[in-house]
């Protein structure tokens, strides 16, 4: 078979490369997914769209984000137009909490710094905190409201894009792994997978945090992508407790509008395991406690993990392997993939339709992975 763009790993990275390819005119298009579409760390997500929670300095990173971020409302309210699929797109933003002094006092540095970066951010006391979510504990010091952190529905973005794809005729082989890229005299021609050969004149490379298993030939591919188990835990109330995502310096819950309230998450180092535990379950379980007692009351209404795909310094990967042309790796999206997919998709699609290098792959790009193999030690959550 063959194809003009082979997009491999069918998760939020390379469903979007998809999409903004068909938007762009792409006409043969084929995503080749090990099992379906959106079931790993895509689906395992928070769906918090975090620039300001989730970023600890100013710099290439949080830029990386704001932008992508700014492509959000286009991104859902095209995405939506085109499936009748709304991924619930949900501005109300984010309250980070501290629960003692010490915790206050990091919030108090990171308003200073993201004032001076000219972020939004607002200071709340512990008063303001219980007025805006009475369901907050008593025991709160103090937090800060990022107005422009948003979340969204990321098992409906999922959804709206695997719709795109089967309405705009991508073609999607399920239950298909890829093994080696054939490589022929420095290209990257196809792909061998378990229902045979497929031939493309361009590869993505999406394959999240397998990506390290993937062969270019015979040899192992020159990238060290890790996996980072997150479990989770679902709980339900009758109606929405919270209004806002609320971020500890432990974990997170994330109030979805039908009630569900997502809890999360562990950083494991544990390898392609992502079954749930005893104990990050309990560690989950205390944290959300500890963000709010009324969560001791709920059912818990479903549980998973997921596997992070990590970069030895943390950073997306979006870029090519120097040596092999006609290959793009968007990859090591890590804590913030679902947050990341639009302005990926934008570069990817940019560099694969206008063959130049967007400026954010010469920062994000595969080069600076030489000089940083050591993994580097990751937030509390
Ligand atoms: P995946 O969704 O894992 O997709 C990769 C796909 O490639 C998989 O479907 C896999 O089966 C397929 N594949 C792999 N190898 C092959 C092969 N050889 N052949 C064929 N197919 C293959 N991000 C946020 O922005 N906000 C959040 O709130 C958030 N919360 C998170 C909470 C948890 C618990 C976890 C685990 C992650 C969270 N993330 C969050 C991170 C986010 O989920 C990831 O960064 C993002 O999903 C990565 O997307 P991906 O498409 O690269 O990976
Ligand atoms: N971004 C939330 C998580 O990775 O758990």
């Amino acid at each position: 078979m063959r194809t003009e763009i082979l997009i491999i790993g069918g998760g939020v990275i390379g469903l979007s490369i998809a999409y903004k390819l068909r938007i762009a005119g792409t006409r043969r298009i084929a995503v080749v997914e090990r099992g379906t579409l959106g079931s790993e760390a895509s689906w395992a997500a928070g769906g918090m769209l975090g620039v300001q929670a989730e970023t600890d300095s100013p710099g290439q990173f949080l830029d990386l984000c704001k932008a992508s971020l700014a492509r959000y409302p286009e991104f859902i309210e095209t995405l939506t137009a085109a499936t009748d699929i709304d991924a619930e797109l949900d501005r109300t933003g984010t309250l980070k909490l501290a629960f003692n002094e010490s915790e206050t006092a990091k919030l108090q540095e990171r308003a200073e710094w993201q004032r001076n970066a000219g972020l939004s951010v607002e200071q709340l006391s512990a008063t303001d905190i219980r007025r805006t979510e009475p369901f907050v504990s008593p025991n709160v010091a103090s937090g800060l409201f990022f107005p422009d952190d948003w979340q969204i529905d990321n098992r409906k973005l999922l959804a709206a894009l695997r719709r795109f794809a089967e309405i705009s005729d991508i073609d999607i082989f399920e239950n298909t792994e890829a093994g080696s890229i054939i490589v022929e005299n420095g290209r990257a021609i196809g792909v061998m997978t378990s229902i045979g050969e497929i031939r493309s004149d361009h590869i993505v490379l999406a394959t999240g945090a397998w990506t390290s298993l993937i062969k270019l030939g015979d040899v192992p591919i020159p990238l060290n992508i890790r996996p980072i188990r997150g479990q989770m835990l679902e709980f339900h109330s009758a109606k929405r407790i919270f209004h806002h995502v609320l971020i500890g310096s432990e974990g997170y819950l994330v109030p979805r509008a039908d009630g569900r309230i997502l809890a999360g998450s562990t950083t494991e180092d544990v390898g392609f395991d992502n079954s749930n535990t005893p104990h990050g379950e309990a560690v989950i379980l205390n944290t959300a406690i500890q963000l709010s007692p009324s969560i001791a009351g709920l059912n818990v209404s479903s549980k998973w993990a997921g596997l992070r795909p990590m970069a030895a310094d943390g950073m997306p990967v979006i870029g090519t392997i120097p040596g092999l042309d006609d290959m793009t790796v968007a990859t090591a999206h890590y804590r913030n993939g679902i947050l990341l997919a639009p302005l990926t998709a934008e570069i990817a699609a940019g560099q694969i339709l206008n063959e130049e290098a967007s400026p954010w792959m010469t920062i994000f790009g595969t080069q600076r992975l030489r000089f940083t193999e050591q993994v580097s030690t990751t937030r509390a959550f």
